[in-house]
């Protein structure tokens, strides 16, 4: 995003930007936000406020501008070369340091070094550094949450999220580098950052399968995103007119332990669905369905590059699928679909989309960027934009129409509707 390069004029329009955002929140009695671990979890401004939604994006992006105008340029790349945050979360992590510090209290660096059995010196030193990137703060000595911190014990599932970043994205990065010297030009799903660090030769989800522990981590991980600004449930909900399909029936394919399907269950009720996944990833998720919802989400095992087995299903949802595969693989999931579906049939992605660079808030522009070389480093994979998307139809049958492309507002995911059409056969 271009914009001015003019401090005085940068700080304006932070002030006037702010300045609609907060007699906004005033005015209407929404809670405040702040740095402490009991703030709002969700920031009280979201884009069904329109012109005061916007009006924050673009207050964090010119404080963006104004921060990098106000260093030089060593200075700069001085701070961006750090790589030490993920590294300190992932040691208060391993340690259990999150939970050492109450949410409502605090804790001596002698208490919680004995709690974790952490050396009080190295506890100290992690926490300096996690402090400076705004995680945990400290007050006399003690030791509480902030904002940042107290959102891992807020949202437990956040935790897992966190453990599936530090232990497994975060050794497989810096391996990228090393995969692409050991396998050059490859997009197999075994010859990646994850494989080399890791020193196997499984794709990443069959590695995750073998061990209940990791499986469940992923699995969690991924349940954790439905509260990620940006990926929440009310985008799918909204994202797709689910309506129209009266009492029809959803395959959530590769739809991990159910938590999509579940979430569009609870507001259509005439709705049927069938997740399907490897039963590593849904093992105990029935029970965790609301049991006025079991009858209607249903778990079926089933690998998506085998022929799908629910024939003339109204949808066949793919939510974040394809994004994990290279291109031959995206084209031999969407094959395995074409024997099942009728005339009319449609099929929709929820996936992250790359629009073209410049468009994006740089906050936003950062978030999808990380996941598409986190995709590099587990899958050899990418995140596409809507035209790639596309493209991969275009190759796996001709008679994929596109419907149409979505993206909400505030939205990561973009939302691309197909339609199976077989002129030979009835709808
Ligand atoms: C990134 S997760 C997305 C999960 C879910 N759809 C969501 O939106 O949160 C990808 C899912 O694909 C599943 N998966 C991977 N390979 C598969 C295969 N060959 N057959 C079926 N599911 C598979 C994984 O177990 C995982 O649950």
């Amino acid at each position: 995003m271009s914009g001015t390069h003019n401090l005085r004029e940068l700080a304006r329009q932070i002030a006037k930007d702010v300045t609609a955002v907060d007699d906004f929140i005033v005015s209407n009695k929404l809670p405040y936000p702040s740095s402490t671990a009991d703030t709002p979890l969700l920031f009280p401004v979201d884009p069904s406020h329109g012109d005061v939604y916007k009006a924050r994006i673009d207050a964090i992006q010119a404080l963006d501008s104004l921060r990098g105008l106000l260093l030089s340029p060593p200075e700069r790349a001085m701070l961006q070369m750090q790589y030490m945050e993920t590294a300190a979360l992932q040691a208060l992590r391993r340690f259990d340091v999150f939970k050492a510090v109450p949410i409502d209290g605090h804790a001596s660096y002698s208490q919680i070094a004995e709690q974790c059995s952490i050396p009080e010196d190295r506890l100290r030193r992690f926490l300096r550094y996690a402090m400076a990137c705004g995680f945990f703060d400290e007050r006399d000595g003690l030791v509480s949450h902030s904002a940042s911190s107290a959102v891992f014990l807020r949202i437990p599932l956040w935790y897992d999220m966190l453990g599936m970043v530090t232990e497994l994205a975060f050794p497989a990065m810096p391996n990228v580098v090393n995969a692409m010297q050991k396998f050059p030009g490859s997009s197999e799903p075994n010859e990646t950052g994850l494989n080399v660090a890791f020193g196997m030769d499984k794709t990443a989800f069959e590695w995750f399968a073998e061990d209940e522990a990791r499986s469940v981590l992923f699995a969690n991980a991924m349940k954790a995103t439905m509260s990620a600004p940006g990926y929440n449930a009310e985008f799918i909900v909204k994202g797709h007119d689910w309506a129209r399909y009266s009492d029809g029936l959803i395959v959530d394919v590769g739809g991990s332990n159910g938590h999509v399907s579940v979430q569009l269950a609870k507001q259509f009720a005439n709705l049927k669905f069938v997740v399907q996944d490897f039963p590593s990833a849904f093992k105990d998720a029935a029970e965790s369905v609301p049991k006025d919802l079991r009858v209607r989400v249903e778990f079926m095992a089933h690998n998506f590059f085998e022929t799908q087995p629910i024939r003339g299903a109204s949808v066949y949802l793919l939510r974040w699928i394809l994004h994990d595969w290279s291109d031959p693989y995206c084209v031999k999931i969407l094959r395995a679909l074409v024997p099942a579906l009728r005339n009319g049939s449609r099929i929709l992605i929820a996936d992250n989309t790359m629009p073209p660079r410049g468009s994006l808030p740089n906050h936003e522009e950062k978030l999808r960027s990380f996941a598409d070389l986190m995709m590099m480093a587990f899958h050899n994979s990418k995140e596409r934009s809507p035209e790639q998307f596309w493209a991969l139809f275009q190759e796996a049958d001709p008679r994929f129409k596109l419907v149409e492309f979505r993206q909400p507002e505030g939205s990561s995911l973009g939302f691309m509707e197909v339609l199976f059409e077989n002129e030979s056969e009835e709808p």
